[in-house]
């Protein structure tokens, strides 16, 4: 199978402080891998192995099959990096920005230039293009960043929490930024703390905690191996749900929950149980206005791996971000 990165057995520590205890993390080339895990989990140190800005003390790490270490120069122009430390210079306007990032590449003049005025108007900046960045509100700040990972065309892109502290409908654009990229075949690298961004974003998942990767799959395997599915049913005709009620405990061996609304819920122990459920439901002459099987939230998942409490979006606010 090939990577378009691959690091095996990072150790990371400062002094006393072991930040990577041997972390394994890969991703298929145009896939995303999302890097899930509360505050000082050791994401920001992986991506920046990987990245090339800081050395492991064990293991290795490659990006399109060069080393992190022997080949810097070879990986930094395959990458693109957007996230907790600015790339930002505020007195510069947007456009000034990405063209300075155009020179560091060694792009011609005329092609930074070019190449900026592009960006920007992919990111909705071209208005702004001629403010300067310190006048751009969180939002606009955030484009601009990812914008500035992109003048080098990376085909690899490491963005470590792309969206803390933003609102949601400003998180939903950079989502649906990340989305596009990803229509022109680039590998991203998402490091979260949000559940439901791994979820909407991601082809895998490693879920870490205190340098570890704790658990690794697709956000479905994930759901499933935490397990705990509950099964919805509304029938269509209220005045039987009575009956609904005695073939859930039947069938699911649970008692039922109901939310009042005409809806029963249960727990189901295995995937049998949906369709004896259904069996016996078109037996009795029931039908029903929804029936289904739900996995459990990725927050629930989250909450039996690391048994810590889900993080909320506003418990992180943006100064972070501009260190
Ligand atoms: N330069 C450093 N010097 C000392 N300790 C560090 C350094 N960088 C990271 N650490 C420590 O390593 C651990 C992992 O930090 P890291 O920044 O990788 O976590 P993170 O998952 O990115 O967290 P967050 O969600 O808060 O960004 C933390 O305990 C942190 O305090
Ligand atoms: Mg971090």
């Amino acid at each position: 199978m090939t990577y378009a990165f691959q690091a095996e057995g990072l150790v990371k520590r400062f002094g006393a402080t072991t930040a990577l205890a041997g972390i394994d993390l890969a991703a298929r080339a145009g896939t995303v891998l999302g890097v899930l895990g509360p505050n000082g989990a050791g994401k920001t140190t992986a991506v920046r192995i990987l990245a090339t800005l800081l050395r492991a003390d064990e293991g290795r790490a490659t990006v399109g099959g060069y080393d992190v270490v022997r080949d810097a120069a070879k990986v930094r122009r395959l990458i693109g990096l957007t996230g907790q430390y600015a790339s930002v210079d505020e007195d510069l306007t947007g456009q000034q920005n990405l063209e300075l990032i155009g020179s560091l590449l060694d792009l011609r003049r005329k092609d930074s230039r070019s190449r900026a005025k592009e960006l920007l108007e992919q990111f909705g900046l071209a208005e702004a293009g001629g403010r300067a960045a310190k006048t751009y509100s969180g939002g606009m700040r955030r484009r601009l960043d990812l914008a500035a990972s992109l003048v080098g065309r990376p085909s690899v892109i490491y963005l470590d929490e792309p969206t803390t502290g933003l609102d949601p409908v400003k998180r939903e654009d950079v989502w649906n930024m990340v989305r596009s990229l990803l229509d022109s075949g680039v590998t991203v690298l998402l490091t979260t703390q949000y559940l439901d961004e791994a979820d909407a974003l991601a082809d895998e998942i490693s879920v870490i905690d205190h340098g570890s990767v704790i658990a690794h799959g697709t956000p479905a395997e994930l759901k499933h191996k935490v397990g705990g599915q509950t099964i919805v049913v509304r029938p269509s005709d209220p005045g039987r749900l009575d009956e609904v009620d005695r073939l859930l405990r039947e069938t699911t061996g649970h008692e039922t929950e109901s939310s009042g609304r005409g809806v029963l819920t249960a727990p189901a122990d295995d995937d049998r149980v949906f369709t004896t459920l259904v069996r016996r439901l078109d037996e009795a002459g029931i039908g029903v206005i929804e029936l289904s099987l739900r996995l459990p939230s990725l927050d629930e998942v989250f909450f039996t791996l690391t048994g810590a409490p889900v993080p909320h979006q506003n418990a992180h606010d943006s100064l972070e971000m501009a260190v």
